[in-house]
């Protein structure tokens, strides 16, 4: 069968190489892609940039199945196009794509079905939100309503810092419109993980649990970007958690929105914080993250497109699904500048010597200009390897990360390393 993958960055091209390695998969295309995706799939440029020019586009390459990579097209309803247009198409609906694309209303879902998440008011007025302060201790939470590219949560150390913060959400000055509501929530502590399940509307399969690395600076110092890089290992998680999760907010989430009309078919992303009180739910998302999905297709190690399509169709089957043992590290490679205003341009050198040390590198913010590779983008390659052991999955990553080089180039030199302090 045809696949299309609708993106172009680290993930898409993570999709598109698992997708060809796929005994049931003859083509695989990718809506944009960039020059790593070229290298296992066929990148179309949409005619538009809308949803009218992705339905051009699956409707051109005639794929048998388009699966969606970012959250941008879901939230404005790809999903709901397609299938109007009798489009087989793998992800949630507009409706049910508002677990990501407003936090007002994931946090208000969580309240409902029960879901362990950390206390909130939400509010669209200032005055209002100064009083809420008085409710919180520090530090607070405050979080964008709308999608804010991972730009929409801060972490207030004060009330003074607090009052900014609001300030910028309401004016517009932070993220735009998408502040224009917002959500004060209590400050969690504990270790992350990022917990992503498959779902075909009524059932979902867990996948293997993983790890971002948020911020620029190793040790969790300077400001948050799209992620610096991720590890993936079956242990970030216990066997009784792991169970938690899929009871209470695996299991739960899709029953709730199958119960409230919305059944939700996608990649459910649960970003968890392991508190004292157990597992709680820091956001949804509902597709795959990025860089996560490096780390984990890197471990899969089954036919992804038969997966797909089979939970597309409304029927997940467990037994397409599998994952190798060895953990594996995706080490984000970025350009200068980010995660502020970042510099294109400049000549990328050695991911060939990077592949030779058994590496796959993704590609993200890339571009081919003059016949040479460039930087594009704020995140620009993701380096990713694994090993008998995390220890070594991340000394492979870094060796192989080691051979690339373009001016100005930002490696986090410790992904991985909050995994071993876990063990
Ligand atoms: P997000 O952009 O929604 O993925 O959130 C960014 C990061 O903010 C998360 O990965 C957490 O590290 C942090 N965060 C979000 N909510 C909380 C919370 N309630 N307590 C502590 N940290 C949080
Ligand atoms: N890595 C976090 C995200 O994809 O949102």
């Amino acid at each position: 069968m045809k696949v299309l993958v609708l993106g172009g960055g680290g993930r898409e091209h993570a999709l598109a190489w698992r997708l060809k390695k796929s005994d049931s998969v003859s083509d695989v295309y990718v809506c944009p892609g960039n020059p790593g995706c070229a290298s296992v799939a066929t990148c179309v440029k949409p005619p538009i940039t809308t949803i009218e020019g992705f339905l051009s586009v699956a409707r051109e390459t005639g794929a048998d199945l388009t699966v969606v990579g970012p959250e941008g097209p879901l939230v404005d309803g790809v999903v709901d196009a397609f299938e109007a247009n009798g489009l087989l198409v793998f992800g949630p609906s507009r409706a049910a794509a508002q677990l990501e694309g407003s936090k007002i209303f994931s946090k208000r879902f969580m309240e409902r079905a029960g879901i362990p998440t950390a206390r909130f008011v939400s509010t669209d007025d200032v005055g209002e939100a100064r009083k809420v302060l008085d409710g919180f201790s520090y530090p607070v939470v405050v979080k964008a309503d709308g999608l804010a590219a991972g730009k929409g949560v801060v972490i207030c150390q004060d009330r003074a810092e607090a009052e900014t913060t609001l300030e910028g959400m309401f004016t517009g000055a932070l993220v735009g419109p998408a502040g224009a509501k917002v959500v004060i929530e209590e400050f969690l502590t504990g270790a992350e993980a990022s917990f992503i399940g498959l779902s075909d509307g009524e059932r979902v399969l867990p996948l293997e649990p993983s790890q971002d690395h948020k911020t620029i600076y190793a040790n969790d110092q300077g400001p948050n970007t799209g992620g610096m890089g991720a590890y993936s290992d079956s242990r970030i998680l216990g066997a009784a958690q792991r169970d938690f999760v899929m009871r209470e907010v695996m299991e739960r989430t899709i029953a709730q929105m199958k119960a409230e009309g919305m059944p939700f078919k996608g990649f459910l992303y649960a970003g968890l914080m392991m508190t004292a009180r157990g597992p709680m739910v820091l956001e949804f998302n509902v597709r795959l993250g990025d860089p996560e999905t490096q780390a984990l297709l890197h471990r899969m190690d089954c036919d992804l497109g038969a997966l797909l399509m089979e939970a597309a169709r409304g029927r997940v089957k467990p037994e397409l699904l599998a994952f190798r043992e060895e953990p594996s590290v995706c080490v984000v490679l970025a350009a200068h500048g980010y995660p502020g205003k970042v510099r294109t341009g400049d000549a990328i050198e050695g991911i060939g010597e990077a592949e030779a040390r058994g590496a796959t590198v993704f590609h993200a913010g890339t571009k081919m200009e003059r016949g040479r590779l460039v930087t594009s983008g704020g995140r620009v390659l993701g380096v990713t390897h694994s090993g008998e052991t995390l220890q070594e999955a991340i000394a492979n990553a870094y060796r192989a990360s080691d051979e690339i080089r373009f001016d100005g180039m930002q490696v986090r030199r410790d992904i991985g390393a909050k995994g071993l302090k876990r063990w």
